[in-house]
């Protein structure tokens, strides 16, 4: 489908109805009976939306999703509601009433920006992803706020909007991009259009070089349920910090320049800090905040004897320290009668699902183990454990 018009009319807008939540199984026999009412390619049209929406639930909730409308690129780019809407968040707690969306998509920050109420000049060079953006400020009653622009970036003056975000195409045709500059368009022009303006955010790739990082520039690491989603360059904010903020909250640990933290041998915890904490490359912050020490210099898993409640990190048990060796962790499940393993790793070569066969070929019981791979002062090194208590307060241990 290169054209997006012909499901924005009645026919289209009915067939789309008619064909929502459709399984991928029953789509044949769907295609066959509305063909017979309606031209073949808008009932391919409608089918192919309703599968794109199915897909942009996890991002949009279904709700929106079942309103809005994409490209395939346009769900797979397109940033996910709860990072947009925080963003947008802090944005406007900024002061910032206007942003000039630079790259828009299919308009998933437009619609969180418009949502905390900042007006958007949202421009896209590619005509349908640019027609979609349009089609959803319409589907969410949020035209009134976002002005969609077919348009090179590049040639789009910025000058009376309060703040410009931009988040590049990072996708070539060979998979994701690693080397900023290769972005479309490269990070450095965006670094210059964020200097011209009163505040910036540049989304990146979470895996940036800390090096890569503008010293304008404050850095901030978003995760979501554990999963790490980006990196923001915010400008006009604090140059030169570092924060991790972890989703839903949100949750914001900020970098406070920490030496690392000593290494001890492993205590009756061991903490797993949270993706974001790992990029921002605040374990020692996490580590501060649990008395706690690294297990290696070299590895991101902290230990204490302590148990303390933090967001930052998750908290594990520890009930052996073993030198690696598929025989040993056999023997131990066996003996513990476990019949569910999960493996976790950090510091290690070893393939976790390969391991988990060989260790635990069928269950031994109806126990829980998770294993860390890991290095321990180098050695490789199994850390056995299960997922640690809450803190509850009263009688908490
Ligand atoms: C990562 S997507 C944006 C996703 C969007 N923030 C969202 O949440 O839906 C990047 C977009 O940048 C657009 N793009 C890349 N280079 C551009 C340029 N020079 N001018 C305008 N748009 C451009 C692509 O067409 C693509 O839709």
């Amino acid at each position: 489908m290169n054209d997006l018009a012909p499901l924005l009319t009645p026919e289209g807008r009915a067939l789309l109805d008619e064909v929502r939540g459709t399984a991928p199984a029953d789509e044949l026999a769907v295609a066959t009976r509305l063909r017979r009412g309606h031209p073949a390619g808008l009932v391919s049209a409608a089918l192919g939306q309703a599968r794109l929406r199915q897909r942009a639930a996890a991002k949009f909730g279904a709700e929106d999703a079942e309103r809005m409308f994409f490209t395939p690129n346009g769900v797979e780019q397109s940033t996910r509601a709860s990072v947009a809407a925080y963003r947008a968040e802090r944005l406007r707690a900024l002061g910032v009433t206007s942003v000039a969306d630079l790259c828009c998509g299919i308009g998933g920050d437009a619609i969180a920006l418009a949502r905390a109420g900042i007006r958007v000049l949202a421009v896209d060079r590619d005509p349908l992803t640019a027609a979609a953006a349009r089609a959803n400020a319409d589907a969410l009653g949020l035209a009134g706020l976002i002005d969609v622009r077919e348009a090179d970036v590049t040639e789009v003056d910025t000058a009376p909007y309060d703040a410009v975000f931009v988040d590049p195409a990072r996708r070539g045709g060979r998979g994701r991009i690693f080397d900023p500059e290769a972005y479309s368009p490269p990070l450095s022009w965006a670094v210059r259009a964020a200097l011209e303006a009163p505040h910036a955010a540049l989304k990146v790739a979470p895996g940036i070089p800390h090096e890569a990082v503008p010293a304008e520039a404050e850095a901030e690491w978003i995760s979501d349920g554990g999963d790490v989603k980006e990196a923001v360059l915010w400008f006009g904010t604090a140059p030169g910090a570092v924060r991790a903020t972890l989703l839903p909250g949100p949750r914001t640990l900020l970098g406070r320049g920490l030496p690392d933290p000593e290494v001890r041998s492993v205590g009756r915890y061991l903490y797993e800090p949270d993706g974001a904490v790992i990029r921002a490359h605040l374990v020692a912050e996490a580590a501060g905040e649990l008395d706690g020490g690294l297990i290696d210099p070299t590895i991101a898993y902290v230990t204490a004897d302590t148990l303390r409640e933090t967001p930052y990190a998750t908290a594990y048990e520890i009930t052996d320290q073993l030198p690696f060796g598929v025989k040993k962790l056999k023997a131990l499940l066996r003996e513990r009668e476990v019949g569910i393993l999960t493996v976790k790793k950090r510091g290690s070569a070893v393939e976790p699902e390969e391991l988990r066969r060989k260790a635990l070929p069928k269950p031994q019981g109806p126990h829980s183990v998770t294993v860390f791979l890991t290095r321990v002062a180098g050695a490789p090194t199994m850390l056995i454990g299960a997922p640690a208590r809450a803190v509850t307060g009263a009688g908490a241990s």
